[in-house]
């Protein structure tokens, strides 16, 4: 009945923003993600009888406001009749500040969860589960390169490439470590009923999908970077034309901005993407990290960095 799951974040190359079902969490558009090595969430859950209401604590301190999420997430996965969960979360990086918390604390609970209750799900199951609960969160079930793609009725995951066959480095630039003003499921559905670069949005995904899809088939970095940046501030500007406007970024998102242009101009490979946050990611190949992580450093309003490969899949841990 308890059992502890690990899941690292996934950063979205090509990005999933807006949904086609929110009852079912399906998204309206696929993605394409890599999964991270040295950042996680580790998530311990019990199923304790008599226990007469979930309990959520995220590194070491109760957390009420985050519970409702999680107990949904278990109602899906295991039914309304379950007993009520004692959850342990902890992650070693600030969760939501837009470093992708959610994808990997899903992805954890799925997992633990699933194997507390005895669930026997193979990973796709389990991928499909965490989805459920949060978009991001079915890439964490894979590891490397991975593409979810949209079904009529569900969506389907694939690793394209592992992580050994094409080892990238990111650089995660954290420039603020509050969390976000609009979490990203309510910003996907202002920008939906707003935007109106949203249907067009949804007109060219396929195409950045196809290109990013051959970059990383071909390991063609310079095209894995334009698309992914392409992608990336398409997304900006679909969120900036929303209603209330979603801007996510600070001074220091757009210094790392210029700081990435300017190590391209120098013949660095790296190139970088944002999400629903304003923490800067610079993904770049190995021999670049430490040049990339110098000059992030000394960016004016980087108050921290993380440099992490590209990890496996969410997995089951071993109790201590
Ligand atoms: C900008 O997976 O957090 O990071 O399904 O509502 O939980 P929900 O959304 P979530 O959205 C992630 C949005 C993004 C892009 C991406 O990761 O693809």
């Amino acid at each position: 009945m308890r059992a502890t799951a690990r899941a690292q974040p996934n950063i979205a190359l090509i990005k999933y923003w807006g949904k086609r079902d929110s009852g079912l969490n399906l998204p309206a558009v696929g993605s394409i993600s890599i999964t991270l090595e040295s950042l996680f969430t580790e998530m311990r859950v019990g199923f304790e009888p008599g226990l007469e209401r979930d309990r959520l604590t995220v590194d070491g301190d109760e957390a009420a406001d985050l519970l409702p999420r999680l107990s949904r997430c278990l109602d899906v996965l295991i039914g309304l009749d379950r007993e009520h969960a004692l959850i342990d979360s902890r992650s070693n990086f600030p969760i939501a500040a837009g470093l992708a918390s959610s994808s990997s604390s899903f992805a954890a609970l799925t997992l633990a969860a699933a194997k507390a209750a005895g669930l026997g799900l193979d990973r796709r199951q389990l991928a499909r589960m965490a989805g459920r609960a949060s978009g991001s969160a079915a890439r964490s079930m894979y590891g490397g390169f991975v593409e979810l793609s949209n079904h009529a009725d569900r969506i389907e995951l694939e690793c394209l490439l592992d992580r050994d066959t094409w080892p990238l480095s990111v650089v995660v630039a954290i420039t603020t470590d509050s969390p976000k003003p609009v979490g990203s499921s309510e910003a996907m559905e202002i920008s939906r009923r707003t935007s109106p670069f949203y249907g067009r949005w949804l007109e060219t995904q396929q195409d950045d999908i196809d290109a990013c899809r051959a970059a990383i088939g071909s390991r063609d970095f310079e095209r894995l970077a334009a698309t992914a940046e392409h992608n990336c501030l398409k997304m900006h500007s679909v969120m900036w034309a929303s209603r209330p406007p979603l801007v996510y970024w600070n001074h220091a998102t757009l210094e790392c901005m210029r700081c990435v242009r300017a190590l391209q101009a120098d013949g660095v490979a790296v190139f970088f993407t944002i999400d629903a946050g304003p923490q800067l990611k610079a993904v770049c190949l190995p021999e670049h990290t430490a040049r990339v992580r110098e000059a992030l450093e000394a960016t004016s309003g980087v108050v921290d960095l993380r440099i992490t490969g590209l990890g496996a899949g969410a997995t089951l841990v071993d109790p201590h």
